[in-house]
């Protein structure tokens, strides 16, 4: 079940496509073996398994999980929850997560993996607001520019919920509340 007011933003086609764009556009600097992939977990599960899958290359593969201090719907201080299993220094790292919002999360995570000693990062995400970032970060890979509302589906979850969702659904602009 879809919640009320969301309305469909991309299909699986749609998705599925998006995540063979952007694994072309990584192909060639990919290296076979070496390159590791870092998906920010829970969300970046679904994306980073069709993305690596598409590319269809020998990379390896590890998760970190980030929480925020605040829990609320937008990022405030992040914390880390669960770190990397790999060593990652002098790896080149392509960092993926489900969406980019105010860009804390890939900010957070880049300078993680940089600690680690992480010879590069490059962000990658399926889904990016058209929104001021309030970090710092290099413009990653992106798959679809968004609206800046909330989606859910494909990995992105509302309160937790949605995530199993194969479709991304959009809030409807105009069932928003006003403010
Ligand atoms: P940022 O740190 O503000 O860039 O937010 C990115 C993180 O917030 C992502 O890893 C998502 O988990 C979460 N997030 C941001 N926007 C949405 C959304 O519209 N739906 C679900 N999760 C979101
Ligand atoms: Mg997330």
């Amino acid at each position: 079940m879809i919640p009320a007011g969301f309305v469909r933003l991309l299909s699986q086609a749609d998705i599925l496509s998006g995540a063979k764009a952007v694994a072309d556009r990584l192909r060639p600097q990919i290296k076979p073996g070496a390159t590791t992939f870092v998906a920010v977990l829970d969300g970046a599960l679904f994306f980073l398994t069709d993305l690596i899958q598409e590319l269809a290359m020998d990379v390896k593969v590890d998760f970190l999980r980030v929480s925020s201090y605040d829990g609320g719907e937008t990022s405030g201080d992040l914390k880390l929850v669960s770190g990397l299993m790999s060593n990652v220094a002098g790896a080149d790292v392509l960092l993926v997560d489900d969406i980019l919002d105010s860009g804390k999360t890939l900010a957070f995570c880049t300078d993680y993996l940089k600690s680690r000693g992480a010879a590069s990062v490059r962000g990658v995400v399926l889904l990016a607001k058209e929104r001021p970032r309030l970090a710092a970060i290099e413009e990653p890979a992106v798959g679809f520019h968004i609206p800046d509302r909330f989606v859910i589906g494909y990995g992105l979850d509302w309160q937790g919920r949605y995530r199993h969702l194969r479709e991304i659904f959009i809030k409807d602009a105009e069932k928003e509340t006003p403010r």
